[in-house]
């Protein structure tokens, strides 16, 4: 139940002193920190690249993200002094029967190229997805779960790139129909290529997809940046004929 946007914690959720911890308000996921005698709720996706900061810590009274370690005030989302980058902070209010913080109206949903891509995928009968969720391939994933929850496909999670691609060309040996097998990019990207090796050589019919750094960052000869082609060149194997790789950001990049 909710009045004006405010929505009742649970009250198990609510954390320790010192402490930060995600918690799903009204279907969405904040980053409720205690410090002292206050509360605070900030958006839970760092504006760096989406770290989730209800798992980060509270560090010297901010809140550290657990991905790259910036920091914010856990009370008003703002950066220390000389960065600029802040995140939204909601209203938290403690009252005699529990915490309650207000949120603002659900954005409406638009369709995204990442949707697109998706329809397209199950449009030509890919309906069983096998891989990974990170930071280069969230819009992706939530693509995913929109048409999870179409009813029009089967997201399976995994725990390392290379069982997806092997579980990705098992199902398409076993039922002559396609698969596709999802990562991150850079290291995980390569770690599909065993896998997809696997395909070429019976000639299962698999897609790749994997996410993107973006642009600007690509070519810094760190893992976290390589793409899939060159590396494929460098291991003198290229991805099957069957298999279509593919990018969240720049499909160009793949061709
Ligand atoms: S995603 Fe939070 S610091 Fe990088």
């Amino acid at each position: 139940m909710s009045q004006n946007g405010w929505h009742r914690v649970d009250p198990a959720d609510v954390p320790d002193d010192g402490r930060v911890r995600s918690v799903v308000v009204d279907g969405r996921t904040v980053a409720l920190s205690r410090c002292g005698a206050r509360l605070g709720a900030l958006e839970n996706r760092c504006p760096h690249q989406g770290g989730p900061l209800g798992e980060g810590s509270i560090e010297k009274g901010l809140l550290r993200c657990p991905w790259h370690g910036y920091d914010y005030d856990p009370l008003t989302g703002k950066p220390p002094e000389g960065f600029s980058d802040g995140v939204a902070a909601y209203r938290v209010d403690e009252r005699a029967d529990g915490v309650y913080v207000q949120l603002p109206p659900l954005r409406t949903e638009v369709r995204t190229v990442a949707d697109v891509m998706v329809e397209t995928l199950v449009a030509h009968g890919v309906t069983r997805v096998f891989g990974m969720v990170g930071h280069s391939n969230l819009g992706f994933a939530d693509a995913l779960r929109r048409a999870e929850q179409r009813g029009e496909l089967t997201y399976i999670g995994i725990r390392h790139e290379g069982a997806a691609a092997f579980a990705a060309s098992a199902y398409g040996k076993l039922t002559g129909r396609p698969a596709a097998c999802f990562a991150i990019a850079g290291p995980g990207s390569t770690n599909l290529l065993t896998g997809l090796y696997d395909a070429k050589l019976d000639q299962s019919p698999v897609v790749a997809i994997s996410g993107q750094v973006p642009s600007k960052v690509l070519g810094a000869a760190l893992s976290k940046m390589s793409t899939c082609l060159r590396c494929s060149r460098t291991w003198r194997c290229r991805p099957p004929r069957s298999t279509v790789a593919a990018t969240t950001r720049s499909s160009r990049r793949w061709r």
